[in-house]
């Protein structure tokens, strides 16, 4: 079963919950987002792990690792989820949580990818899928595609909606391997 990750509009999780993935719940660190409305509207079960509610960040992940579990997820899929997981969380999902991200890593980690790739004037960026390790975007890549930059102002759709397509598509795959 899939658990997946968000922070805010959700967009990557309604691409996964329209391809029919079976996702056994959804977490976001933050209270209140588009996201978490999506997954209820799927009737998801969700819930907000906010940071202000625990000693550190470590604490946090460890209950929210306990959550997943208690609901039967061996998947972690981050869907537009902007914090970096605790080692102890990644412990306990070994090579079993995948991201997905606005460009072609290593081109572009964090935050901003698609407003880098746009200021260093490269024609072409993309969308990655990749394994989540402790670094910034550095987990070992599962599949990448590129996307022309030209035209600049329809580069973000054009990225969101190849994410849409092939998130779903990797973790069809992944929960079909030997899970
Ligand atoms: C996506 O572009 C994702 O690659 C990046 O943040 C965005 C999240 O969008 N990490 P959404 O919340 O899935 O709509």
């Amino acid at each position: 079963m899939i658990g997946v990750l968000v922070s805010g509009e959700g967009s990557n999780l309604q691409a996964l919950i329209d391809a029919g993935l079976p996702i056994a719940c959804v977490a976001s660190n933050r209270a209140g987002v588009r996201a978490l409305e999506r997954a209820e509207a799927a009737g998801i079960p969700a819930r907000a792990f906010p940071l202000d509610g625990y000693a550190d960040r470590a604490h946090r992940d460890r209950e929210l690792a306990d959550w997943l579990i208690l609901r039967g997820v061996d998947l972690v899929v981050l869907a537009g989820y902007m914090h970096l997981l605790t080692p102890g969380f990644l412990d306990r999902f070994r090579d079993s949580v995948v991201n997905v991200h606005p460009s072609l890593l290593p081109e572009f980690p964090g935050a901003h990818a698609i407003d880098d790739a746009l200021a260093a004037d490269v024609p072409t960026t993309g969308v990655t899928v990749h394994y989540v390790d402790e670094g910034l975007d550095t987990g070992a890549v599962i599949r990448q595609e590129p996307v022309q930059v030209e035209p600049r102002d329809t580069l973000i759709e054009r990225i969101h909606a190849v994410e849409h397509r092939l998130l779903p598509e990797v973790v069809r795959e992944l929960c079909g391997a030997a899970r």
